[in-house]
C-alpha cells in the first residue's frame, strides 16, 4: 500500500474512514492510521467505495481450531476452556482489548480500537476464506452486505456499546435476545448464503438480515448471527461468537463459531455448515 500524505496518514490521523471519506473524496480503499478517542494511533483498512464508502475495518471472528472447543484463537467465546466459571466467555465483545492486526484479519481474530471508540451508523461483513492477503479482501468476499437503518444509534454508537449496555453475552443472560437488521448486499445473494449454511438451519433462519445477542434452546448467547435472521433455538450452527458454555453435549459446541461442524468438519449434511463458511472468516466494518 502507498504511503500518503493528509487526513489518514501517519502524520495525520483521522478518527474514522468516514472521516477520511468526508474530506476526500477520491480516498481509495486501503491502509489508513486512525487515532481512537484515548489517543491510540492504529492503522487498520479502509472501504472506501462500497455504497459511497466511509468503512472502518473494526474487527474479524476467525476459527483457527474447530476441533478445539474453547481452547487457544477462540478469543470470541472462551479461551479458558467450556466452563460456567465465566459467564461471559472472555468477554471481548464488550471490554477494551484489542488483538491481532489488519493484515492478519483472515489468519487469526482481530480487533481494534475502533470496535469501542468509534460513533458510527451501520455495519459491513465481509465472508473471507482464511489465508486472503489484505490485497484481496474485497474481492476475495464471497458474501458482502451492509445495513442502512443507522441502528447503532440506538444502541451508543458501536457493537461494545450494544453488548455492554443492552444485549451482554452472558451464559443464561437474563436480556432476550437483540435486533434483527436488514441488509443489502454488496456481493452475494440471499441464495449463496442458503447454499453454504447446515442444511437443517435452513427452516430455522431468514437470510437477510445481521441478527445481534441470539440466545440457543440452553440459553447460550451468540453474539453475530451473519447475514440471517435466527428464528428458531439451535442458533449454534449458523451464529458465531459467544460465551463460554453450550450445555447440549457440552463441549462440542463451545467456541467461535460454536456447532458448525456438528454433523462432521465442513460435511454440509445436516447441522454442519460448508467448508467454505467453517474456514471462512467474517470481517466487521463500520460506518
Ligand atoms: O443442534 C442440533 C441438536 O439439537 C440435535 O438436533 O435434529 O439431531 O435432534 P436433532
Ligand atoms: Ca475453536
Ligand atoms: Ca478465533
Ligand atoms: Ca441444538
Amino acid at each position: 500500500q502507498r504511503v500518503r500524505a493528509g487526513l489518514g496518514s501517519a502524520a495525520d490521523p483521522g478518527l474514522s474512514c468516514k472521516e477520511i471519506k468526508d474530506t476526500v473524496d477520491s480516498a481509495q480503499d486501503g491502509l489508513y492510521h486512525l487515532r481512537s478517542q484515548e489517543g491510540i494511533v492504529y492503522q487498520t483498512y479502509c472501504d472506501m467505495t462500497t455504497a459511497d464508502g466511509g468503512w472502518t475495518l473494526v474487527s474479524s471472528v476467525h476459527e483457527n481450531d474447530m476441533y478445539g472447543k474453547c481452547t487457544a484463537g477462540d478469543r470470541w467465546s472462551s479461551t479458558r476452556g467450556s466452563t460456567t466459571n465465566y459467564p461471559e466467555g472472555d468477554g471481548n465483545w464488550a471490554n477494551f482489548n484489542t488483538f491481532g492486526s489488519v493484515e492478519l484479519a483472515t489468519c487469526d481474530d482481530l480487533k481494534n480500537p475502533g470496535y469501542f471508540s468509534i460513533n458510527a451508523s451501520d455495519v459491513m461483513l465481509w465472508h473471507v476464506p482464511n489465508n486472503t492477503p489484505l490485497s484481496q479482501y474485497k474481492s476475495e468476499a464471497y458474501l458482502r452486505y451492509y445495513t442502512t437503518d443507522g441502528f447503532l444509534r440506538q444502541y451508543g454508537g458501536n457493537l461494545y456499546s450494544l453488548f455492554k449496555d443492552h444485549f451482554p453475552i452472558v451464559y443464561k443472560g437474563a436480556t432476550g435476545n437483540g435486533p434483527a437488521i436488514p441488509i443489502t448486499w454488496d456481493n452475494g445473494s440471499e441464495d449463496l448464503l442458503k447454499s453454504l449454511l447446515a442444511p437443517n438451519v435452513l427452516g430455522e433462519v431468514t437470510p437477510g438480515f445481521v441478527h445481534f445477542c441470539v440466545f440457543n434452546n440452553e440459553r447460550a448467547p451468540h453474539a453475530v448471527c451473519p447475514g440471517l435472521k435466527y428464528n428458531g433455538g439451535n442458533v449454534e450452527h449458523a451464529c458465531i461468537g459467544g460465551a463460554a458454555y453450550w450445555a447440549e453435549v457440552a463441549p462440542r459446541q463451545c467456541g467461535d463459531f460454536a456447532g458448525k461442524d456438528w454433523d462432521g468438519y465442513g460435511t454440509h449434511t445436516g447441522w454442519s455448515s460448508s467448508l467454505l463458511e467453517l474456514e471462512s472468516a467474517v470481517l466487521f466494518f463500520y460506518r
